[in-house]
């Protein structure tokens, strides 16, 4: 790995280009026609794996440190370089081993025939960034060692879909969008919840559920985490969706594949779409709606984008890529803005 940098390159794609991504959306007809840019961090060459960086090393979340990870080098973490040393531990939480209706049974458990790399009945085990390999029965991280084996604290083996609903708006005073005194661009800002489970700062998303439309996901998430839905009447929650409706309507597809998420393991992880929602206009509805945390969060705020932002999983990532969408505010040093290349085509563009 080159000193810990990965590559962001814009491609070009059709989204039936992207196979396995049609897997997890097939029921997306409405937007998977559609080609676009999609800025997308490669995850497949030995440049990327810096990506994969929370899930190594270090103990495993809520294990009060009791489970360690092995130590992996980044010349280690892909599965083709040999490591014949590598013998993680076995971990699975015991809330996941209680077997939760979202979780999946052990594997060899009597009935419970996995169809890998497929859409399973109404669960997705298709990964967004390429067909992983399955050896004696188990599924291996589609970006390489972790150092912990089992499902740790995710529910399903393999591929487990979460989606991410980025609101967004310009930062406003005296009616007026607020331009950064340094980089003189517009600041803009996200909607952004404190994680119940770790206490981090994240994007209000969430797993998606069996046979569930992406985009119903991100409009769920949005309204029980940062609006608290859950504990609205029928009459208030309509009123909700309403107001919503047209940001709802127009989302843009920003980013889906591989999250670095600290419950990543050998066997389970991670893997997200991600959505921006913005509203341009000064006096829109998101500047009148009030926040109010819910369900799995336990704090929502405006938060101002920034490249200081310290955000949970790779979540800093996606929204950097909606900062220099709208040309907004991102970095205060002008030298380390992220130059996107026109991807030539070939073999390393999955
Ligand atoms: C969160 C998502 C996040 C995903 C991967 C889920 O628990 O709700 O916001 O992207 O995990 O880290």
């Amino acid at each position: 790995m080159s000193g810990g940098v990965y590559v962001s390159v814009c491609v070009w794609v059709g989204l039936d280009t992207l196979g396995v991504h049609d897997c997890v959306t097939s029921q997306e007809g409405d937007m998977r026609s559609v080609a676009r840019v999609l800025c997308q961090t490669h995850l497949l060459t030995s440049t990327t794996l810096s990506m994969h960086t929370k899930c190594r090393g270090g103990a495993y979340p809520f294990t009060k440190d009791k489970v360690q990870r092995v130590q992996i080098p980044d010349s280690k973490v892909d599965w083709d370089v040999e490591f014949a040393e590598y013998l993680p531990p076995c971990y699975t939480a015991p809330h996941i081993l209680a077997a939760p209706p979202y979780a999946d049974p052990e594997i060899g458990a009597a009935g419970f025939k996995p169809r890998w790399n497929a859409l399973d009945g109404r669960v997705s085990r298709c990964s967004h960034v390429k067909p992983y390999d399955v050896v004696d029965g188990f599924p291996r991280n589609v970006c390489g060692r972790t150092g912990v084996a089992g499902r740790g604290a995710l529910g399903r083996w393999g591929p487990n879909h979460a989606a991410d609903p980025i609101v967004t708006r310009w930062k406003v005073a005296d009616g007026k969008a607020v331009i950064h005194e340094k980089t003189r661009k517009p600041i803009l800002q996200f909607v952004c919840i404190q994680r119940r489970d770790s206490g981090h700062w994240a994007i209000p998303g969430g797993m998606v559920d069996p046979g569930e439309r992406v985009t119903t996901t991100l409009q769920r998430e949005f309204l029980e985490e940062a609006l608290n839905s859950l504990e609205m009447t029928e009459k208030q929650k309509e009123k909700s969706e309403k107001q919503l409706k047209e940001l709802f309507k127009g989302g843009v597809e920003i980013y889906s594949g591989y999250v670095d998420d600290p419950r990543n393991t050998d066997n389970a992880w991670m893997e997200t779409v991600a959505f921006n929602f913005h509203q341009d206009d000064l006096q829109g509805v998101l500047y009148s709606m009030l926040l109010h945390a819910g369900d799995d969060a336990k704090a929502v705020k405006w938060q101002d984008i920034s490249s200081t932002l310290n955000l949970y999983a790779s979540h800093e990532d996606m929204i950097e890529k909606v900062a220099h969408r709208h040309q907004a505010h991102w970095s205060r040093n002008l030298a380390v803005l992220p130059t996107c290349v026109e991807d030539p085509g070939g073999p390393s563009s999955n």
